[in-house]
C-alpha cells in the first residue's frame, strides 16, 4: 500500500489544456459506463473525520472536486492510502488542525462539509465561508443556524466560520429551505451529539440516504434518511466501515441526453434506475427509446425532438444539475419549451452561450423559453460552471463545424475522463490549449 495520489495531488505534474474542441455531426453508438458519484462521494469523504478508526470507499471517481477534498482533509492530518485502482481508505485518528482555508473552500464549496464532522468530534473547526459562486449567491446559513441549534457557539471573523462546543446536544432542527450539503452537515454533526437529533425537510437525495447508510455502518444510529424527517440517537464513537459509492446519475442522464441528440443508439452500464426514476419520465416525452435493465438503460434517439418543458425541483424532482443539459435538448427539439429553475438564482449563464451557437432561447425571471432550431452552429464558447461545461459540451457534438470550450478546468471538477468517453463512442473531442 502506498500514500494516495490521486493523480497530480502533489504537484500537478501536466497542467491540464484548457479548452476542449468539438467536430459535431457525429452519431454516438455504443457502450458506456458511468463512474461512481461526486455528490456521495464528497460527504462520506467528509465522514472519516468522525471515526479514528479506517473508512474505506470504493469505486472513487477520478476528479479534482474529490482531489481538493484529498488535500483539504490531508492538510488536517487525516492519512489517505490508495488501496487499489479506485478505492480510498482513510484514516482520521491523527488529525492536528481543525482548519479549512479560504483558498481550498473557494475552489470548492463541499469543502464546507468538514465544519459539522470536526465540530463533533473536536469541539472546534475553522472554516472558511465558500463566498459566492457563478450559479448564485449560494449562503451558508442554514448550516451555521442547524449546528448552532445543536449548541455550538458560531462566530464570522475575517471572512471563516468559528465553531466551538463541548460537546453538541441533540436537538430539533427543521431547514426553512431544502439544502443537500446543509442536510450533510446536521446528520454528520448529530451522529456524535449527545441525545436525539431531529432534522426536519430533510434533503432526500440518493447521496444523503448513502451518507446515512455509510455512518450507520460506522456505528452511527440514524433513522429516516431518504424521507423528510431524518431521526439520530447520539452515540460516543464511531468505527470502521466500508462501501461502493453510487454511480453519478447526473452522469448517467447527461450521456443520456448525448445519445438522444446525436440519434445514437448507446447502452449506458453502471447505473441506478430508481434514482433517476422523474428524468427518465420527462426524457421520455421527447420521443427517445429508453429501455432500463437492473443495472443498465439502452437509448436510442427519436427522428424528431419533441420540446420538454419541466421545472426544477429537490429529489426526487428534476435535478437542477441536468437544466442546462436538457436545455441543449430543447434547443434542437421540434417546437416551443419552457424550463423554470427553482433552486438556483442565476444558472442561466450557458443560455449566452448557446444562443451564440444559434440557440433561440429568451429569459424571463427564473423561466427560460426556448424554440427549437433545425441545427446548431459551432462557435468558440466559455463554460461558466460545472453543468454549464457539460451542456456546451452536448451543443457541440451536435453543431456544425469546431466548437471550441474554453475554461474546460470546470468539466473537470465533476465529470470523469468524459472526453475519453465520448471518443470511445464515436465523437470527435480533444483537448487543446
Ligand atoms: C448540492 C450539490 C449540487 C446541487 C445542489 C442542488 C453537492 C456537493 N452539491 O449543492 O451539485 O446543484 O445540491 O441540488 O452535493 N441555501 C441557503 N442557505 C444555506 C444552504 C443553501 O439559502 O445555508 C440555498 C441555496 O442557495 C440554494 C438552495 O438552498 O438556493 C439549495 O442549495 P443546496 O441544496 O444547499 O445546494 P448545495 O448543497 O450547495
Amino acid at each position: 500500500m502506498h500514500s494516495v495520489s490521486m493523480q497530480g495531488r502533489q504537484a500537478p505534474a501536466r497542467r491540464p489544456l484548457k479548452k476542449l474542441a468539438i467536430n459535431g455531426g457525429y452519431t454516438l453508438n455504443g457502450n458506456i459506463e458511468i463512474s461512481g458519484s461526486k455528490n456521495a462521494a464528497l460527504p462520506m469523504m467528509a465522514a472519516s473525520i468522525l471515526s479514528d478508526q479506517d473508512i474505506v470507499l470504493h469505486g472513487i471517481p477520478d476528479l479534482a472536486d474529490v482531489r481538493t477534498m484529498i488535500i483539504l482533509l490531508e492538510s488536517m492530518g487525516i492519512e489517505i492510502n490508495k488501496n487499489h485502482k479506485d478505492s480510498l481508505k482513510f484514516n482520521a485518528s491523527g488529525v492536528d488542525s481543525r482548519f479549512a482555508s479560504y483558498e481550498l473552500v473557494k475552489t470548492m464549496r463541499a469543502s464546507i462539509m468538514v465544519l459539522g464532522p470536526l465540530l463533533a468530534k473536536y469541539g472546534e473547526a475553522k472554516v472558511s465561508l465558500p463566498g459566492g459562486c457563478a450559479i448564485g449567491a449560494r449562503p451558508v446559513d442554514l448550516h451555521i443556524e442547524g449546528l448552532e441549534k445543536l449548541g455550538a457557539r458560531i462566530e464570522i471573523r475575517d471572512g471563516y466560520i468559528l465553531a466551538s462546543a463541548d460537546r453538541l446536544i441533540g436537538s430539533s432542527y427543521c431547514f426553512p429551505k431544502k439544502s443537500v450539503t446543509g442536510t450533510a452537515n446536521i446528520l454528520m454533526a448529530a451522529t456524535l451529539a449527545e441525545g436525539q437529533t431531529e432534522i426536519v425537510n430533510a434533503a432526500c437525495e440518493p447521496e444523503i440516504v448513502q451518507l446515512g447508510e455509510l455512518l450507520n455502518a460506522m456505528g452511527a444510529k440514524i433513522d429516516g434518511v431518504g424521507g423528510d424527517c431524518i431521526k439520530i440517537e447520539g452515540v460516543e464513537n464511531l468505527v470502521s466501515a466500508e462501501i461502493e459509492i453510487i454511480p453519478d446519475r447526473i452522469e448517467a442522464i447527461t450521456m443520456i441526453i448525448a445519445g438522444i441528440i446525436t440519434q445514437g443508439e448507446l447502452k449506458i452500464e453502471n447505473i441506478d434506475p430508481s434514482h433517476i426514476e422523474r428524468p427518465i419520465d420527462l426524457i421520455r416525452q421527447c420521443g427517445a427509446m429508453l429501455e432500463i435493465s437492473e443495472r443498465s438503460l439502452f437509448v436510442k434517439g427519436p427522428d424528431q425532438i419533441l420540446p420538454i418543458s419541466f421545472e426544477t425541483e429537490a429529489y426526487p424532482g428534476i435535478p437542477t444539475d441536468i437544466q442546462a443539459q436538457l436545455m441543449v435538448l430543447n434547443s434542437i427539439a421540434n417546437g416551443d419549451s419552457k424550463i423554470t429553475e427553482t433552486i438556483f438564482e442565476n444558472r442561466f449563464m450557458h443560455v449566452l452561450e448557446l444562443k451564440r451557437m444559434g440557440a433561440n432561447i429568451s429569459i424571463d425571471g427564473s423561466t427560460a423559453k426556448i424554440s427549437g432550431v433545425s441545427r446548431l452552429n459551432s462557435a468558440p464558447v466559455m463554460a461558466t460552471d460545472l453543468r454549464a461545461s457539460a451542456a456546451l459540451i452536448l451543443a457541440g457534438l451536435i453543431a456544425k463545424g469546431e466548437t471550441v470550450i474554453d475554461r474546460i478546468y470546470h468539466l473537470d471538477r465533476g465529470y470523469e475522463s468524459l472526453e475519453k468517453k465520448l471518443s470511445n463512442i464515436g465523437a470527435k473531442v480533444r483537448r487543446i490549449d
